[in-house]
């Protein structure tokens, strides 16, 4: 549904990304990272034929988004980092004014405008003016818009930007409930976001890709070893020697007390989680054993990883 190859832009002298390269399956949700001017907007802008490439690439539903801009924009909805609102219309005209700019049969506009804004809950602002709306509530204009021709594929560019903890529940699930068949590419900075919402994710830096895949890959790739975190009664010198001696045992720290039980972080070497002979240790000395969880690499963590380390790419 989209391919892109070896994009390019150079905004005069400056940087803004350099040979990215990938494809997207139909009802993908891609999540774009990466730090302030990576090159999210920009990849963007492109594939919404907002702007052309310096050079390579990019396909969208099988159209060339520079040789055949008109198919792409009638297949793609996009809501851009700052939207372009009339501060003086009221909502449904001017998401009746969009869906005529996007070539929305005349006869369907009235149920497509009243869709979208059911969708995006903003049926009871019909009467407002755009002016008069609250960021959050512009935000779901913004996305209004973008859905307005019921594209198949969708680009949001920080679509959670601004809104209230309650809109921005109510925007994920909506984000969600618009998969499917449709296509969706959305860059956020907010990381739980991203695993929770998108299948796969490109991490940019300093205008390269560095890393596409799964989130539970990524971390899978990344992860270093498996850690353990315990809580167990007893003395901690002999805990932490007796935990020292178990096979494949890397590293054990104590990470604090809770009552009468200390609380111990156990790194194994990669790939052997040794949980079983913790536990036949504690057994085995009448400890108690109040807690035994694997402690996993958040996708935080893989993306500190990858944008502080210079040589680090996927
Ligand atoms: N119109 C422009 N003219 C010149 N340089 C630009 C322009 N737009 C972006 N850039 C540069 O291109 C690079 C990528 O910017 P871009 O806006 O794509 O980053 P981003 O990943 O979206 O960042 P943010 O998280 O801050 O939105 C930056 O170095 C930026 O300064
Ligand atoms: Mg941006």
């Amino acid at each position: 549904m989209i391919e892109v190859k070896h994009l390019t832009k150079v905004y005069g002298e400056a940087r803004g990304i350099e040979d990215i390269n990938f494809t997207m399956e139909r009802g993908e949700i891609m999540g774009f990272l990466g730090p302030n001017g990576a090159g999210k907007t920009t990849t963007m802008r492109i594939l919404t034929c907002f702007m052309p490439a310096t050079s390579g690439t990019a396909k969208v539903a099988g159209y060339d988004v520079f040789e055949d801009s008109l198919n792409v924009r009638r297949r793609i909805g996009y809501l851009p980092e700052t939207v372009p609102l009339y501060t003086d219309m009221q909502v449904p005209a001017y998401l009746k004014y969009v869906a005529g700019l996007k070539d929305v049969p005349w006869k369907k506009i009235k149920s497509r405008v009243g869709r979208v804004m059911e969708q995006v809950g903003l049926s009871h602002m019909a009467h407002k003016y755009i002016g008069e709306l609250s960021k959050g509530y512009r935000q779901r204009v913004g996305l209004g818009q973008a859905l307005i021709n019921d594209p198949e594929v969708l680009i949001l560019d920080e679509p959670t930007i601004g809104l209230d903890p309650q809109q921005i529940i109510e925007i994920r699930s909506l984000i969600k409930g618009l998969s499917g068949d449709r296509t969706i590419i959305l860059s956020s900075h907010v990381l739980p976001e991203v695993s929770m919402l998108c299948g796969r994710v490109i991490i940019i830096d300093e205008g390269k890709l560095k890393a596409i895949d799964t989130p539970e890959n990524l971390v899978a790739k990344l992860q270093a070893s498996d850690s353990v975190k315990a809580r167990i009664s007893g003395p901690a010198d002999s805990v932490i020697s007796a935990l020292k001696g178990i096979e494949g045992v890397k590293k054990v720290e104590s990470s604090g007390a809770v009552g009468s039980s200390g609380e111990y972080v156990v790194e194994f070497v990669r790939g052997f989680n040794g949980s079983h002979l913790l536990a036949r240790v504690a057994v085995e000395r009448k400890w108690d054993l109040y807690e035994l969880t694997p402690i996993k690499m958040s996708l935080e963590d893989i993306f500190i990883h990858i944008v502080t380390d210079e040589d680090s790419s996927l």
